[in-house]
């Protein structure tokens, strides 16, 4: 499995270059299904999820194959024989977005009920009931999710709650149902907001992505995109940022979107860190001494859960109390043992954790537990004293191009095993 040594200590200074992405590159992929004609794709992360979903929609029978500058070339079948298997739907939980597109494109999909990180129950029912509102059969057969539609028909639906990724499956499928669709109390996530674009380079109509209510005017069929670059991965931007104030370093983001980042930057800049704006360049420094702060997860434009754990780990030595909530999933505290290992004193009760300030993490053999959880581990490693060994990497793998070459760049000492 190997992996990931992390020698403590040193201030991460430099600049680092953020990849796209990874769940708008995923939705996206997703999206590619329905056109009829070439899709080309920039900005797309080298990263394991990223191949899996290649890999899981070749087995529909697209043709795909990587091109210079991490750049992607996509043309689908007009027929689609075989579905995924379940050996790869399991890997990925956002396997689940080919719902919508393979049903409003084929009128047919069956795939098994994702895996994906184990971060929490992550339930389907806001994506079925969508999905059934525009018109589609849906049943479960032994694990399996089979549904179908003739023609999937406009409809007005309310989600309760901001679920990223029924918002992207509903707003996927409705693009080719007939008539109008409105989706209410929607997911307002850069993600969302960078697929919509995409559908509508597609030939979609899609409007309000970003807001509350997401409108879709349905069309017949959608064509071909020969250029549409993904957005930077504000996740992957945030865990560099974490990592820069957990270090005492002084870090230049390079092609970040600033806007996308500010729930972190803003609570970054209350823990005493600098956070400053350069066009798309983000400049993080650290001042003496940070501050405890306390954070809520929420969905955007609200904390993001997918920085809570790094934030967690950069708490863990900072002096005084904080508190965390985390309001998205409930197996993201996971971590708090692994970081209890290298000496950092939480306390879990229920969605709450409180973080006293320890003067310093110790190394010491951890496990992602999860994607986040593992660059959660990484800030910790860095900042601690000694080596720390995180097994379990095949979860880092998942959503961090190039991490190792990224943290070396900036003067961290990385390696694995
Ligand atoms: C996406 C992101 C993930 C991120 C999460 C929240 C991708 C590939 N992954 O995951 O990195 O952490 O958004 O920002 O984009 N829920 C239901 N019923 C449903 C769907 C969701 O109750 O049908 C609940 C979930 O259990 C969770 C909450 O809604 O408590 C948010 O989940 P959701 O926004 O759907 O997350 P994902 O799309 O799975």
């Amino acid at each position: 499995m190997g992996k990931l040594v992390v020698a403590g200590g040193s201030p991460l200074k430099g600049r680092v270059r953020v990849s796209g992405a990874k769940n708008a590159a995923l939705a996206i992929l997703c999206a590619s299904v329905m056109a009829e004609g070439e899709v080309l794709l920039e900005n797309i992360p080298e990263i394991t999820d990223i191949q899996v979903m290649i890999d899981i929609i070749r087995c529909l029978g697209a043709r795909i194959r990587w091109q210079e500058n991490n750049s992607l070339h996509i043309q689908m079948p007009g027929r689609v024989e075989e579905m995924p298997p379940y050996e790869m739907v399991k890997k990925l939980r956002a396997s689940n977005l080919l719902m919508g597109p393979m049903l409003a494109r084929y009128g047919r999909v069956e795939l098994s009920l994702p895996g994906g990180c184990n971060i929490g129950i992550r339930p389907m029912d806001l994506h079925f009931k969508g999905l059934a509102a525009l018109g589609a059969e849906l049943r479960l057969e032994k694990g399996v999710v089979k549904a179908r539609a003739e023609r999937l028909n406009g409809s007005r639906i309310y989600l309760d709650f901001p679920s990223v990724g029924a918002t992207e499956n509903i707003m996927m499928a409705a693009c080719l149902a007939k008539g109008q669709t409105v989706i209410e109390n929607v997911a307002k996530e850069p993600e969302v907001v960078d697929l919509a674009n995409f559908l509508n380079c597609l030939g979609a109509r899609v409007r309000g992505a970003g807001t509350d209510i997401i409108k879709i005017e349905g069309v017949d069929s959608l064509r071909e995109c020969l250029r549409y670059s993904v957005i930077p991965d504000r996740i992957e931007a945030g865990t560099y940022m974490v990592a820069a104030a957990a270090t005492g370093g002084d870090v230049r983001l390079e092609n970040v979107i600033p806007l996308h980042v500010e729930p972190l930057s803003a609570k970054l800049r209350e823990a005493n860190v600098e956070v400053f704006e350069e066009g798309d360049v983000l400049h993080v420094r650290a001042r003496e001494p940070l501050r405890p702060v306390d954070i809520k997860t929420m969905p955007y434009p609200g904390f993001p859960t997918d920085l809570q754990s790094q934030m967690m780990a950069l708490l863990s030595t900072v002096k005084g109390t904080s508190m965390i909530v985390e309001n998205i999933f409930e197996n993201r505290f996971r971590v708090a043992d692994e970081l209890k290992r290298m000496g950092a004193k939480i306390k879990v009760e229920g969605r709450l954790a409180v973080v006293e300030g320890v003067p310093r993490l110790f190394g010491a053999k951890v496990k992602a537990t999860d994607l986040r959880a593992g660059a959660a581990l990484v800030v910790a490693g860095l900042m601690a004293e000694g080596e720390t060994e995180i097994s379990n990497v095949y979860y880092i793998d998942r959503g961090y191009h190039r991490l190792e070459e990224k943290l070396s760049s900036l003067g961290a000492r990385v390696w694995r095993s």
